[in-house]
C-alpha cells in the first residue's frame, strides 16, 4: 500500500511529470527503446496529487495504473513527448522530467516490415529533442526538475546536467547498482540544486520506496518554491 503525505504543501501548484521510456519505430513493427518503467515518474505524479497539486503525467508506454485524481497523457515517441509537453507546461508551476527519453530515433521509418539479407545492416540514427532543456529554456520557465541515472562519476555527471540545462534541481541516481532503478520499486538518490548565493547544495535520499523518495524529492522542491517567491 502507497504510505502518502497528509499535509498539503503543494496546494494550488500544477505539476507536469513525464515518466517511463520512449519508442522509437524503426519499421511498423520495431522500435528502439529502453528499460524504463515508468515507476518513479508515477511515484511523483501520486506524490504530488497527494500533497495537493494539480497533476498532469505524460507517459511513455509503461504498464502502470494511472494514479487517482491525476491526469494522463500517453504517448510513444519522443517526439510525441516533447509536443504534449510543450502544450501541458503552459501555466505550470512545475516541470519534472523522469521519463528515460531516447536521445537518438532512426532517421527513416520503413513504411513496411524491413527483410533482412546476408548482409549486416545499418540504422542511422538523429537526435531526438531534449525536452526538460527546452522546458527550461522558456521564457516563463516552470521549476525544472531532471533525473540523471549514471552508471559513473555519478555526481559530477549531474552537476554537470543541472548547469548545461539549467535546470532548479536535480535528482541522481547509480544504476550500475541494479537492484535499484529501473524496474526496482526502490531507489536511492542525491538531490543537487543552488542557492540563494549560486552555491550547489546536495541532500542524500537513502534507499527507501519509490513512493517515499517521491515525497522527500517533492518536500525539497516545495521549500525551494515558497523561498522563490
Ligand atoms: N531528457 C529529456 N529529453 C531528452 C533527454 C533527456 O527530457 N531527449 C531528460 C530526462 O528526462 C532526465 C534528464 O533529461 O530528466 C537527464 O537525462 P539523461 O539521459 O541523464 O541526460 P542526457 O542529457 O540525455 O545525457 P546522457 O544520456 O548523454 O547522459
Ligand atoms: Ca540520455
Amino acid at each position: 500500500s502507497l504510505l502518502l503525505p497528509q499535509n498539503r504543501e503543494l496546494a494550488g501548484k500544477h505539476i507536469v511529470v513525464t515518466a517511463g521510456p520512449t519508442r522509437e519505430a524503426i519499421d511498423p513493427v520495431r522500435y528502439l527503446s529502453n528499460h524504463s518503467s515508468g515507476k518513479m515518474g508515477f511515484a511523483l505524479a501520486a506524490a504530488a496529487q497527494a500533497m495537493g497539486a494539480q497533476v498532469t503525467l505524460i507517459a511513455g508506454p509503461v504498464n502502470l495504473a494511472t494514479p487517482t485524481g491525476v491526469t494522463r497523457v500517453d504517448v510513444v515517441s519522443a517526439e510525441q513527448m516533447h509536443t504534449a509537453a510543450m502544450q501541458a507546461v503552459d501555466n505550470a508551476d512545475v516541470f519534472i522530467g523522469c521519463a528515460a527519453v531516447a536521445d537518438y530515433r532512426p532517421e527513416q521509418v520503413a513504411d513496411s516490415k524491413i527483410k533482412k539479407s546476408n548482409d549486416g545492416m545499418q540504422i542511422t540514427l538523429v537526435r531526438n529533442p531534449d525536452i526538460l532543456a527546452d522546458v527550461a529554456a522558456r521564457t516563463k520557465a516552470p521549476f525544472t526538475i531532471g533525473f540523471a541515472a549514471e552508471t559513473n562519476n555519478v555526481a559530477h555527471y549531474a552537476q554537470d546536467k543541472l548547469a548545461r540545462k539549467k535546470l532548479n534541481m536535480i535528482a541522481a541516481n547509480d544504476v550500475s547498482d541494479s537492484s535499484i532503478g529501473f524496474n526496482s520499486d526502490d531507489n536511492a538518490m542525491i538531490l543537487f540544486w543552488r542557492d540563494m548565493n549560486n552555491t550547489v547544495q546536495q541532500q542524500a535520499l537513502a534507499r527507501a520506496s519509490k513512493s517515499t523518495i517521491a515525497q522527500q524529492i517533492l518536500q525539497q522542491a516545495a521549500k525551494l518554491l515558497s523561498n522563490n517567491q
